[in-house]
């Protein structure tokens, strides 16, 4: 370890998802993560319990994000912690306890935008390709879809985004019609490999300017389930795939087209993508003909990186260290964060 060397613990909290991670100099060492399957049974997050999973599990997550990085408490130089946007008793917890670790260390804590993480998360190190500025950001995950022109690490604007569902929701609440378990995403798109994406079609929003909706389709697609469940009471299961790569296929081309739009219009061909929506397969594939068509490119996350993930948090530590960007110790979180 040299003195020039810096090391960050990185803590995410904000959702269902409690994961701790390390870095060196801005690569990762070790990004551990604890999913909370108690949601599961709900079909969606339920705040109360998130929180209080988030309470046992954070010790044993910072504690094996410790031990797989091999870097000793006494080594870390600062702690980097999610402040927002999330569920604000998810937030509680992360933030409170990078707070009080910073304060028996002595060392200094760094409020990070989860949003703004998302998208950053192409700088760690460990990435063989990162983006150069400027680029449109598209973060897409459970709660948000947002269209983002960054200009620089720290100089995000808001170009767009949803006037109602995030595009995940959507995913996750269309499965939990067809009885999908939560998170549905991922289901959907298994389930898709093995369909016909033009079996069944569902109108696509007309939206002005650079926003986005998503909820006139959910309403569209429990309007067909319900139509095509008179006539035939098995019409689900005999159509489970063809079901899902339809709903799919619709999502993501209402937010392709928008992200066509918006290139053209702000002149961008660095199309930069982060949230969980961003590991869905159908989209990298689709991605790949667009980008040859449009002469984009495109920015993907390793499959890690996509979901929630202290890594991101972590990154974004790193580059506010540098820059001497610290918070005070009466930072409180904020679950409505913009940036
Ligand atoms: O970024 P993330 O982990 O959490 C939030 O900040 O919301 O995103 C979670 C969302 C969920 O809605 C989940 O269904 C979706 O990402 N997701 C996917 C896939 N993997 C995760 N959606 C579509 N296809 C996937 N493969
Ligand atoms: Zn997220």
């Amino acid at each position: 370890m040299s003195d020039k060397d810096i090391y960050i613990l990185g803590i995410e909290s904000s959702c269902d998802d409690t994961s701790a991670a390390v870095l060196k100099n801005g690569e990762v060492l070790s990004n551990i993560i604890a999913n909370q399957n108690i949601h599961k049974k709900y079909g969606g997050v339920v705040p109360e319990l998130a929180s209080r999973a988030h309470l046992s599990n954070i010790i044993p997550v910072v504690d094996s994000a410790l031990k797989e990085s091999n870097v000793k408490l006494n080594e870390i130089s600062a702690i980097a912690f999610t402040r927002g946007p999330g569920l604000m008793g998810s937030l509680i917890i992360g933030t409170e306890f990078a707070k009080g670790l910073g304060l028996s260390l002595n060392i200094p804590v760094i409020d990070v935008n989860h949003m703004q993480a998302h998208l950053l998360v192409h700088f760690i190190n460990n990435s063989k390709l990162k983006p150069t500025f400027p680029f449109l950001g598209v973060t897409i995950s459970g709660g948000h879809t947002q269209f983002i022109l960054v200009e620089d690490y720290f100089k995000m604007e808001v170009l767009g985004q949803t006037l109602d569902d995030a595009i995940g929701e959507a995913f996750d609440k269309c499965g939990k019609k067809i009885g999908l378990d939560y998170p549905s995403g991922p289901e959907i798109d298994n389930h898709a490999k093995l369909g016909d994406e033009y079996k069944f079609k569902f109108p696509l929003p007309k939206v002005k300017d650079g926003n986005i909706s998503y909820s006139g389709t959910k309403t569209a697609f429990i309007n067909f389930l319900h139509k095509n469940k008179i006539k035939n009471k098995d019409f689900i299961v005999e159509n489970l795939n063809d079901i899902c790569a339809s709903i799919q296929k619709n999502l993501i081309d209402n937010l392709l087209h928008k992200v066509e739009t918006l290139s053209i219009e702000n002149n961008l061909s660095r199309i930069v993508f982060g949230g969980g929506v961003s590991a869905n397969s159908y989209l990298k594939k689709r991605l790949k003909i667009e980008s040859n068509k449009n002469n984009w490119d495109v920015f993907i996350p390793e499959l890690e990186y996509t979901t929630d993930n202290a890594a991101m948090i972590g990154i974004v530590g790193h580059l506010k260290y540098k820059k001497s960007i610290k918070s005070s110790l009466n930072a409180t979180p904020s679950p409505r964060l913009t940036f």
